[in-house]
Parts: structure tokens; C-alpha cells; sequence
């Protein structure tokens, strides 16, 4: 019977779509993070079910010579090789459009977080400070009328783009592709000019060799006095050294951080910090988005194993 393996228990449907046609094995301790101990689980299976924490590289499709596809429980695939995959003739698939919602809701949450001081407000009270409306009480910044500055206006971003045209925010982006005919409509700019014009700044481009410290120094500079990044894409596209330099010299007004440089690493010099709200990676985290990604990885896996095209493929296998 052909063998697939989960890296992770799947929540949904998922493993009962897999288990129904093949034989699945399913680990449920800490995430394989080594390489070894990758490819020794996926062993000799032809589908694999894979986290971001897992590194599927080149030498673990080397060592892994039956597999036929992997199912990325994730729309991002930066822990995939995927020049690699394509060499060997490996499908790799990811879970795109069902986890956009959620991860805009939580990017449009850390704006209002940062910008409103959610996290010091809601600590002010725990530790019982709070005696009392007052008129200077823990005042934000206001986002009508203000630039939101979208880097990468793909389905996030535009999500994003909502929320922040409900809110009142004039919307403007940066894309590698043209955004013409987009929804909601977006001025487009170059990334430098976006970021010297735009009151928050939020970040949505995938990682890759192009993109890696997309924010370094020199640009998050440029940014306006006062100004917030949020990032839910990935932690990489932004110096996160230099972005502590920039919030300590006082030049940014602050930042709402789901994704580390270093994850699950983060810098100490944010942790320090209020004026940054820090998430643990949980941009999709839901119950109804976990559990469509992993249907969607599911579905990836069993097309690719029957001979059908996967809903959602990244790099295409033989
Ligand atoms: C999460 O970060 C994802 O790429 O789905």
C-alpha cells in the first residue's frame, strides 16, 4: 500500500481523507527540525505532509527517493527547496486562499495593537493601575485619512487592503507585478517611496533570495518618524537587528511582529521593548483555517497519488 507521512497531526478532515486511501503515519512529538530526522520519518513514503519547522532540502529529496509530492501545510514554502524538488521531479503544493482571511484579520489586529497601545493598555490594568477614565489615558495614534503601505498585493495584502479602506486608510503598494484592476484598488509604488510615505507599513511578499532583508537599515529608515511595520509574512524580510537600532534611536512609532528572523528566536531587544507586540507565528490560527489548510494539504497529496492535478501546485512533479 502506498505509504504517506504527516510530520504533524492534522486537524479536520485530514486524516481520515489520507488513512482512507493509504497507509499514513503520523508524527506527533516535537516538530522534526533536523534533516535526518526528517528524512528518516518520510523514510519511504510517496507523499509527505510538511510544516514550515521542516526542512525539506535537498539532501533530505535525496534521501528520500519514492517520494512523488510534498503537501505543505502552509501558503508559504521558504522551508521547501523547491529548485531542488524540481530537479528530482518531486510535486511540492502549498494551501493558498483558505488561511487569507485569517491572516489578514491578525496583521489588521496588530496594526490596532500597536497603534493603540493594546498591549500596555491591557497590562496598565491587569497590574491594577487603572483608577478611572482619564482624558491622556494611554493615547494611540489614529489611522483615518493616514497611508497604509502594502508590500506585496497579492490575496493577503488586498485582505489587508479592506480592512484598512473600512478604517478610513488611503492604501498604497508595492508589488514586483503590475496591481492594475486589483480589489481594492492600490496606488503602486516603489518600495523606497512607499515606505517614506506611509504612516504603517505592513508586509506581505513571500521570502526568497530577492526578498531576504527586503527592510534593512537604509529603508527602514525612510519610513516616516513615527511610523509602525507590522510583518505576518516572514521574519527574514526585515534586518531584525537593524529594526531594533531604528525602534531604539526612536524613529519608528512602534511595530506588531508575527514571524522572527530567527524563529522561534527573537531578538531581545524586542522583547524589551513596548512599543512592539509581539505574536507567536499565528497569523492562520483558527480552527476553521487549520482545518481547511490541512484539507488542502490532503487534497494536494491524494491527487498527485492518483494521477490528478493537485488544487494547489507550487512546483510540478512527474
Ligand atoms: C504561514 O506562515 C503560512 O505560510 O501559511
Amino acid at each position: 500500500m502506498t505509504e504517506v507521512a504527516a510530520t504533524s497531526a492534522l486537524p479536520g478532515r485530514a486524516e481520515v481523507m489520507l488513512a482512507d486511501r493509504f497507509e499514513l503515519r503520523v508524527h506527533r512529538g516535537a516538530a522534526l527540525t533536523g534533516e535526518d530526522e526528517l528524512a528518516a520519518f518520510i523514510g519511504g513514503a510517496a507523499g509527505a505532509l510538511t510544516l514550515l519547522a521542516n526542512p525539506v532540502s535537498r539532501t533530505v529529496l535525496e534521501r528520500c527517493p519514492q517520494l512523488k509530492v510534498v503537501g505543505n501545510v502552509a501558503v508559504g514554502y521558504d522551508n521547501v527547496d523547491v529548485a531542488a524538488a524540481a530537479e528530482c521531479g518531486v510535486w511540492v503544493t502549498n494551501t493558498p486562499d483558505v488561511l487569507t482571511e485569517a491572516t489578514a484579520d491578525l496583521a489588521w489586529a496588530l496594526v490596532l495593537a500597536v497603534t493603540r497601545r493594546l498591549g500596555e493598555a491591557e497590562e496598565y490594568l491587569r497590574s491594577g493601575r487603572f483608577r478611572g477614565w482619564a482624558l491622556d489615558l494611554l493615547l494611540g495614534t489614529g489611522l483615518q485619512d493616514k497611508r497604509i503601505g502594502i508590500v506585496g498585493y497579492g490575496r493577503i495584502g488586498r485582505a489587508v487592503a479592506r480592512r484598512a479602506v473600512a478604517s478610513g486608510m488611503e492604501v498604497a503598494c508595492s508589488d514586483r507585478e503590475p496591481v492594475a484592476g486589483a480589489d481594492p484598488p492600490a496606488r503602486q509604488l516603489p518600495l523606497d517611496e512607499l515606505l517614506a510615505t506611509s504612516a504603517v507599513v505592513s508586509l506581505h511578499a513571500p521570502l526568497d533570495a530577492s526578498t531576504h532583508h527586503l527592510l534593512d537599515e537604509r529603508r527602514l529608515r525612510l519610513m516616516p518618524r513615527g511610523a509602525v511595520l507590522v510583518n505576518t509574512a516572514r521574519g527574514p524580510l526585515v534586518d531584525e537587528a537593524a529594526l531594533v537600532r531604528v525602534l531604539e534611536s526612536g524613529h519608528l512609532g512602534g511595530a506588531g511582529l508575527d514571524v522572527y528572523e530567527h524563529e522561534p528566536e527573537v531578538h531581545p531587544g524586542l522583547l524589551r521593548r513596548r512599543d512592539v507586540v509581539l505574536l507567536p507565528h499565528c497569523g492562520s490560527a483558527t480552527h476553521e483555517t487549520r482545518a481547511a489548510m490541512a484539507e488542502l494539504a490532503a487534497a494536494n497529496v491524494i491527487a498527485v497519488l492518483e494521477g490528478r492535478e493537485p488544487p494547489a501546485p507550487v512546483v510540478r512533479g512527474r
